[in-house]
């Protein structure tokens, strides 16, 4: 072991000295002599002992690690304005993101040395005065951003020349003058709006939408009849249908409505069409009674309500179909109603659709699922079984599921999840996930994780209910399925599933938790995310607080623990199944990201400044093992 020891020792100096040949020094001193001469509110944990290419906050190295290539540094508090001759320096660079910050005073126009820029992204600061009238230096700049400043004067013509453009915003400025001629064929996105432009829009800009140069002061004739792509509108609008489509199953408790269903249509014959097409109607109980002679047609056949030992429910099948119902959600395997027995009693029924085994292996499986016992378990209570029907039953959560908890429209009364209350969901949850695999001698698997199948527990701690169904249902076609969004990439049959795949599943719901984005959601630009890839690529490119929920932040000093669950949940959504831990680990680390504060609750401890950066960095080494995955 000591030998051991000495050979790790060795080998690890031998990489620090490595690390520190190659460290691109007049860089670091450029980057230091800005910071050191700017005020910054969040402080930077550029240390000039330190590995800028490693460790720096949002500094990026080229591959030999020989010269910084980018540096972003949003939201820093950084006030005042750029030093001359410090940013400047750093002659690699390819991208610059110094937005949402406070800089001001001039454009930093001894930019104009780095030839390599690709990226400026100088929007939401208090930037003033004109644009530098030669754009043609940066002949590599493909992306400009710099909407929201006090700019002034005239748009430079020779952004023009800026062959690689693909991005110019320059929207919420004060520029005034006429809008130049930019005749540049990559130029993809344009936004001119809110400024203080006259004259005509060129020819060469009309075929851009009339949004991007709204806000100014042009002539109306020329801007207005051919702005308009002919076929934006009916692009828009097929996305706009699609996506609820999409969203459907994940959102479909909260946003379809507690519509009112007889609960004969679990009992109906005609399974497929007698779902009604969610009709919005006003809520309205039902009494099933007169409905029996389906009933009793049912109870005819095989069937028989088969409860659980220790159950305390006592009802049948008759007092089940006679309650009234409502449709709680339509999930992947069925529809589940919320069932008000006449005796008082509430429970959820879930109704199984496409039941593709035998009633012997039905059985067993109900017997596996419902021998599972749990605090973080849902308990299935009961099961019927008949040739038409696949009933089970289950206690009822009057919270909802956490999809509608967190995905509940604002105005509904909506109370925002607060920090503890995502810790606790994402804690029971593992728990009760971690549990399931260890049942069946380790093989059940959940194969259904999502948030629209966890509930509170009387704790406020999540309860995982829905596992064991996927293997027994006919796999749903592919493009369904995939855009659940909790899908693991491997699994492309839905009874395919593992214990590996619901740790994926797991991971997009921490991811969920975090970001309070649905797993496939769509962004302001009409395209349809899915939240991985999105967490990876903002991670990768900025790897701020952006992710987070916007409503998290109001919370004090809880970075490090929502920093603690980003890594986690990236993680378990390794693109490879074989490189995401096993869940009882993945519980572990949900459960350490806890005790580390067990001394200090959040809400009271004051955490040194220091600790922000600090907490953020170990995502930038995460990037390099993350990045190439998805
Ligand atoms: C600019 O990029 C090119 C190609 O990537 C590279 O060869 C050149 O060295 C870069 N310039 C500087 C100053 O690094
Ligand atoms: C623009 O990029 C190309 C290739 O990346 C590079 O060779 C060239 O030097 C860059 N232009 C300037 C002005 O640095
Ligand atoms: C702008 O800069 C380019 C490249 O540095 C140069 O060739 C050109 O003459 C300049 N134009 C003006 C008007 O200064
Ligand atoms: C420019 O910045 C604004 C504000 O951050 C952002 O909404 C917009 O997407 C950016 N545009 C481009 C082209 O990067
Ligand atoms: C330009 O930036 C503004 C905010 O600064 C943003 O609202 C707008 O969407 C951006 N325009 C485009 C086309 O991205
Ligand atoms: C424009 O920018 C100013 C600050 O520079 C800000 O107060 C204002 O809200 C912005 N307006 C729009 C429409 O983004
Ligand atoms: C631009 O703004 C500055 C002050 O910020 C002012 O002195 C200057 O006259 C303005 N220029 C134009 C062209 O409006
Ligand atoms: C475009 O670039 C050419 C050559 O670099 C330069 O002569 C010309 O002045 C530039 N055009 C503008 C509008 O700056
Ligand atoms: C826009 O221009 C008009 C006249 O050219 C000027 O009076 C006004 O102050 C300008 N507005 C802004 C916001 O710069």
């Amino acid at each position: 072991m000591g030998i051991k020891f000495i050979f790790l020792a060795i080998f690890l100096s031998g990489a620090l000295v490595l690390l520190a040949r190659s460290e691109p020094s007049e860089d670091k001193q450029a980057l230091l002599d800005f910071a050191n001469n700017m005020y910054h509110s969040r402080p930077l944990n550029w240390d000039v002992r330190t590995s800028a290419c490693n460790l720096w906050t949002g500094v990026t190295c080229n591959h030999d690690k020989s010269r910084i290539i980018a540096v972003r540094l949003p939201g820093f508090g950084f006030r005042g304005s750029v030093p001359s001759n410090t940013l400047a320096r750093l002659s690699a660079l390819q991208i610059l993101s110094l937005r949402s910050n406070g800089f001001s005073g001039p454009f930093p126009s001894d930019l104009s040395k780095l030839g390599n820029l690709t990226s400026l992204y100088l929007q939401l600061n208090k930037f003033q005065g004109p644009l530098p009238q030669n754009f043609s230096v940066w002949e590599n700049l493909s992306v400009i951003n710099l909407s929201d400043n006090a700019f002034n004067g005239s748009i430079p013509a020779s952004i023009s020349n800026l062959t690689h453009l693909t991005a110019l915003n320059l929207s919420n400025n004060s520029f005034s003058g006429e809008i130049p001629d930019l005749n540049v064929p990559s130029l993809q996105l344009l936004d001119l709006s809110n400024n203080n432009l006259t004259g005509n829009v060129p020819q060469s800009l009309t075929r851009f939408p009339n949004s991007a140069f709204s806000g100014n002061q042009l002539a109306p004739e020329v801007s207005s009849p051919p702005v308009v792509p002919p076929n934006e509108k009916p692009e828009k609008k097929s996305s706009r249908i699609s996506e609820p489509a999409v969203l459907g199953i994940i959102i479909g408790g909260s946003s379809l409505g507690f519509v009112l269903i007889a609960v004969l249509l679990i009992i109906c014959y005609s399974n497929k069409e007698a779902q009604p097409k969610a009709p919005k109607k006003p809520k309205k109980e039902v009494s099933l009674k007169r409905e029996k002679k389906t009933i009793s047609a049912s109870q005819d056949g095989d069937g028989r309500l088969v409860f659980f030992e220790n159950c305390n429910l006592a009802f049948d099948l008759e007092d089940l179909l006679r309650a009234s119902a409502e449709v709680l959600g339509k999930g992947s395997f069925g529809t589940t109603y919320k069932a008000a027995l006449e005796d008082g009693t509430t429970v959820a029924v879930k109704r199984l659709k496409e039941v593709s085994v035998g009633k012997r292996e039905f059985e067993l499986q109900m017997e596996a699922v419902g021998n599972v016992r749990h605090e973080n378990v849902a308990q299935l209570r009961a099961y019927y079984y008949s040739k038409d029907e696949k009933l089970m039953v289950y206690d009822y959560y009057a919270q909802g599921s956490v999809s509608a908890l967190l995905h509940a429209k604002m105005g509904e009364k909506r109370i925002p999840l607060d920090w503890e209350s995502r810790v606790r969901i994402a804690t029971g949850a593992a728990r009760g996930i971690t549990h399931i695999h260890s049942e069946c001698g380790g093989k059940l698997v959940h194969g259904n994780m999502k948030a629209s199948n966890i509930f509170l527990n009387s704790q406020q701690y999540g309860c995982v209910s829905d596992l064991g169904l996927a293997t027994l249902i006919t796999p749903i076609a592919p493009p369904v399925m995939r855009t659940a969004g909790y899908r693991a990439p491997e699994v492309t049959d839905s009874r395919k599933v593992s214990q590996a795949s619901d740790v994926y599943s797991f991971g997009v719901l921490l991811l969920e938790l975090l970001t309070g984005k649905s797993p496939i959601h769509a962004t302001g630009g009409d395209e349809v995310i899915h939240l991985v890839r999105w967490v990876n690529s903002v991670v990768r490119e900025e790897w701020t607080a952006e992710v987070f929920d916007v409503e998290l932040l109001r919370f004090p000093n809880i970075e490090e623990e929502m920093v603690e669950m980003l890594r986690i949940g990236m993680t378990c959504v390794a693109r490879m199944p074989e490189q995401r831990p096993k869940m009882s680990d993945v519980l572990k680390m949900v459960e350490d990201m806890r005790r580390v504060n067990t001394g200090n609750p959040p809400s009271t401890e004051t955490r040194t400044e220091e600790s922000t950066p600090a907490a953020l960095t170990p995502i930038a080494a995460d990037i390099a093992s993350t990045s190439g995955q998805q």
